[in-house]
């Protein structure tokens, strides 16, 4: 007998500072309309020095562990472009951040913002073979572009946690999955580099072939059609691009049924324009949105977009459970987005001029002012402390 595998639990965090996008178009004298709505972007999470991917991982994945969660985590997953360290993985940083048992496997995924699904993936296939394990599955990162750059409108950060068990709380993924993968160089960031690169135009462009590649070779595979979908969940470096790729597939619905994918795409995207690109996290927190916002019921059928750059491709699905909304902290999550500060524009330049990577020299940074239970205090002798 298959064993039902999928989403069980999820976690976010995101730091308590934000700029507001109207403040950053007037300090780079473009219209306000073209962030709002021809980027859609209203919102940008600002990274202090305190939080790096692993501090809001943790974060993240203490809004729902236990102790008895933690006694069965088999694995940790930790999907990332923004890591820390060029050999060890953030996964192990986060297994002794969270306390986790030593019988523990720790690993660092990379490949752009698609890391973490790889990490569903892997995850959902262990769990099939060992239905008794949990899998702590991250996606974090910290989305930096550069100050007076075009991608400087697309920038954030943050975390997504979740566990992979059998018999998931919020959502059964469906076996199948298309994927696809091609060398292309349209955003990547070398090792000496703090800040992404990116062809910005052909990006948008190698996203949406994918996901026309992917989306018809699903539907090869499984001969479903937009009709068996309720919602669709994009990677959202921006919501513009979301949007973009639902509207690519639109025309396959009937008026009524476009109508109900819309008011979905809008609920899905509505935290991700309050706070910007998470990279790997990006297509979790949109389906966290969809969670929070949508108008969702059991047996709702989800199909998910994954892109990173590079790049990977994967079209996924899966279905809504009963008790979805016990899955996640609504009121944690809520007011760790409603209590955020917003920052002027001069703040939020010194604040991504801050970086604690001059080498060698040991720092102490001041104690995180949002009083956030993981976070960053330093560096002594080269380790993070
Ligand atoms: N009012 C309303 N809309 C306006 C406007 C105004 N006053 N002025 C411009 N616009 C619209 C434009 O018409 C355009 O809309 P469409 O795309 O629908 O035509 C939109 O605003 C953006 O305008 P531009 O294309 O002129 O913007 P730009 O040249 O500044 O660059 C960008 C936009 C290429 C996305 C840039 O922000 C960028 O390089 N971002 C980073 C790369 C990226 O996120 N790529 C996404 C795919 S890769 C990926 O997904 C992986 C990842 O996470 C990085």
């Amino acid at each position: 007998m298959t064993v039902t595998v999928g989403i069980d639990k999820m976690g976010f965090y995101t730091p308590g500072m934000y700029l507001d996008m109207t403040d950053l178009a007037h300090a780079r004298h473009d219209d306000p309309n073209k962030y709002l709505i021809g980027i859609g972007q209203s919102k940008q999470a600002v990274i202090p020095p305190t939080q790096d991917v692993v501090t809001m991982a943790a974060n993240a994945a203490s809004q729902f562990m236990t102790p008895e969660i933690k006694q069965s985590i088999a694995m940790v997953l930790f999907g990332t472009e923004s890591g820390i360290d060029n050999s060890k993985a953030t996964a192990v940083y986060l297994a002794h951040l969270l306390d986790l048992p030593q019988t523990t496997r720790a690993v660092e995924i990379k490949q752009a913002c698609y890391g973490a699904t790889a990490g569903l993936q892997l995850a959902a296939d262990y769990v099939r073979v060992h239905p008794e394990a949990k899998v702590l599955v991250v996606g974090a990162d910290i989305a930096r572009y550069g100050l007076r750059t075009a991608g400087e409108v697309t920038q954030g950060g943050g975390a997504v946690a979740f566990l992979v068990t059998a018999n998931p709380q919020i959502l059964a993924l469906d076996e199948v999955s298309s994927y696809h993968t091609e060398d292309v160089m349209d955003f990547w960031r070398p090792v000496y580099r703090t800040e992404a690169l990116v062809d910005g135009k052909y990006s948008t462009n190698v996203y949406l072939d994918f996901f026309k590649t992917v989306w018809t070779e699903y539907q090869r595979q499984t001969s479903r059609k937009i009709a068996d979908f309720d919602a669709f969940v994009f990677h959202i470096p921006f919501t513009k691009m979301g949007r973009k790729g639902l509207r690519q597939i639109l025309p396959e619905a009937t008026p009524t049924h476009q109508a109900e994918l819309t008011a979905a795409f809008e609920a899905s995207q509505e935290d991700n324009r309050n706070v910007g690109n998470l990279y790997t996290g990006s297509l979790y927190l949109s389906f966290l949105s969809l969670l929070r916002h949508g108008d969702l019921s059991a047996g709702k059928q989800i199909g998910f977009f994954s892109y990173g750059s590079g790049a990977e491709g994967e079209f996924f699905s899966g279905k809504i459970q009963p008790d979805y909304q016990q899955g996640y902290d609504e009121s944690a999550i809520s007011q760790l987005l409603t209590k955020r500060r917003r920052v002027s524009v001069a703040e939020y330049e010194e604040i991504f001029n801050q970086r604690l990577d001059t080498i060698g020299s040991d720092q102490r940074l001041p104690v995180d002012e949002e009083s956030a239970q993981y976070y960053l205090a330093g560096r002594l002798n080269e380790q993070r402390q």
